[in-house]
């Protein structure tokens, strides 16, 4: 199918703007595709010869890198020269919640997508379409639209034209190809039916018809965040559970089982864990907490905001519970944590639940050996706020109390049991279902504990190789 657009530029090469362009020049060969960033180290990484260097992991994201860069699709940092070459720009760039002044800690911060809309501003040529890809605030498309129209008001720019649509982006990290190439829906927001059809023409390449929904801008940009907090609230609701599950002998994955059968309710998004993480939930919601306050509903705000206390909550009640089962105190006792990802497949740490539980445990003493198959232990550093200590790897008869409070990389499973107390799962990477758990019991200091806080790991196995096991929701723990 051809489309009306032959050059699109995407501001904002991350874990959305990289995929999504990659799937995009992939599906539409004869559309050219330049993803710009302000970030010289991380284009460079797009542009690196060795895959294995790419800065996102992403299964199928190397092949398809493979496939189209140089071809149509192009990373780089020249901004100004892209952008005014494009007929569609997607702003993807990032959008956290705001650190300082006015609606800190639960309004998005806007500033990068702001920047994003006065560079558009200067350098675009002719008609451009203006594409929010990032996850945004209901009503910042007239943010953007103020700042562009602003732009055509000088006498030199009247041929600037622009139209702004709402695009939100729903790929889950660890999934993303698949989440691009089969969606769900791809849903559009907008009011000009010209620059509304000439996007759809894009995604009509390898999305069914029906599933490209068209809804007024507003409805775009609130559907987004209004999906985030639902399946967050999902997640709450299922820990809120696992939490009465273990106080009452009941199984969380049963009940879960139990109430995923009703059609209404649905069976995914009902994994009990640590707690959501990524760079998403918490902001989204936050932002709907700060909406909902600023149109004067309270009780709305309220609600939502229970969502993320829930959570937060959840990640100290599982450190409570290591500390309690380890005799009342963690301090100079090694533990292993497997998973500082977010979530399995993915090297993305933001907001991960490994974060909280890792510092809780390091604030009460205790030694921490950390593995995870894809996280680069310098992530780890900037995420702890702490140095890694490699002399961990020297100690000999348990003496850790000499390195209390102290973390290490470790890449080796059986390595890293070696003297500890207890090996904490936090992220459900597939290797960690197939460990040897007899061969780890020898290493490990008895009594032992494993704390599968992910539901992965076998209960036979894992006793029959001495070692206690807590699995998280389930009651006959105790
Ligand atoms: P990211 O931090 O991985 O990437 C954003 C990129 O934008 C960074 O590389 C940054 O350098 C660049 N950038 C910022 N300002 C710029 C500017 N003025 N010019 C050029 N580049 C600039 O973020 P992300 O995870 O890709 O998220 C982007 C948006 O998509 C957010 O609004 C997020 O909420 C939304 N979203 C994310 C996901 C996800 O799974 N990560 C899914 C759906 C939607
Ligand atoms: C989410 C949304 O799913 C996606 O549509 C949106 O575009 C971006 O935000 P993402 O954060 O990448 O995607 O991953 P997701 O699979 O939603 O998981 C989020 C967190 O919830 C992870 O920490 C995950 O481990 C946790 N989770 C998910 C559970 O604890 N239990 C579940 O049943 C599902």
């Amino acid at each position: 199918m051809s489309s009306l657009i032959k050059n699109i530029c995407c501001i904002g090469a991350g874990y959305v703007g990289g995929p999504t362009m990659a799937v995009i020049a992939d599906k539409c060969p004869e559309i050219l595709v330049n993803v710009v960033d302000i970030n010289e180290e991380r284009i460079n990484l797009w542009n690196s010869l060795n895959l294995d260097l790419l800065p996102i992991y992403e299964p199928g994201l190397d092949n398809l890198i493979k496939k189209r860069r140089n071809k149509n699709l192009f990373f780089s940092t020249k901004l100004e020269d892209n952008i005014s070459k494009a007929d569609m720009i997607f702003i993807s760039v990032n959008t956290p919640t705001k650190k300082k002044g006015v609606g800190a800690g639960k309004a998005s911060d806007l500033k990068w997508v702001e920047a994003c809309a006065r560079q558009v501003a200067k350098y675009s040529k002719g008609y451009t379409i203006v594409v929010e890809k990032s996850t945004l605030p209901v009503k910042t498309a007239e943010v953007i639209k103020t700042i562009l129209e602003a732009s055509q008001l000088s006498p030199d720019d009247k041929e600037k034209k622009f139209d702004v649509l709402s695009n939100p982006e729903f790929l889950a990290e660890g999934t993303a190809i698949k989440d691009l190439e089969y969606p769900d829906r791809v849903l559009i927001g907008g009011e000009n039916k010209k620059a509304i059809n000439s996007l759809t023409d894009i995604y009509k390449n390898w999305v069914p018809i029906n599933k490209i929904l068209h809804t007024n801008i507003w409805s775009s940009e609130l559907a987004k965040i209004t999906a985030n907090a639902f399946l967050a609230q999902r997640i709450s609701s299922i820990n809120s559970i696992g939490a009465i599950c273990e106080a009452t002998g009941a199984d969380v994955r049963e009940v879960a089982r139990a109430i995923g059968s009703d059609s209404r309710i649905g069976s995914k998004f009902l994994d009990a864990g640590p707690g959501f993480g990524g760079s998403c939930f918490k902001k989204d919601i936050l932002n709907l907490v700060y909406l909902s306050n600023y149109f004067g509903l309270n009780e709305v705000a309220n609600f939502w905001e229970g969502v993320v206390l829930l959570n937060k909550w959840h990640q100290h009640r599982i450190t409570r519970l290591i500390i309690k089962k380890l005799l009342g105190t963690v301090t100079g006792k090694k533990i292993c944590i497997l998973g500082f990802a977010f979530k399995a497949n993915t090297n993305d740490t933001r907001e991960s639940a490994s974060i909280n539980i890792c510092k809780d445990l390091l604030e009460e003493g205790a030694v921490l050996q950390i593995h995870d198959p894809k996280v680069d232990p310098k992530q780890i550093e900037v995420n702890l706020g702490k140095k890694e200590n490699k002399k961990i790897k020297e100690i000999k008869d348990q003496n850790y109390f000499q390195l209390e409070g102290q973390w290490s990389f470790e890449k080796d499973i059986t390595i890293s049991s070696d003297g500890a107390d207890a090996i904490v799962v936090l992220t459900e990477w597939d290797e960690y279902s197939k460990i040897n758990w007899f061969a780890i019991s020898k290493k490990m200091r008895k009594p032992s504990w494993v704390f599968d806080v992910r539901s992965i790991v076998s209960r036979t196995k894992v006793l029959e190789a001495n070692i206690n096991l807590w699995k998280i929701g389930d009651g006959t723990n105790n």
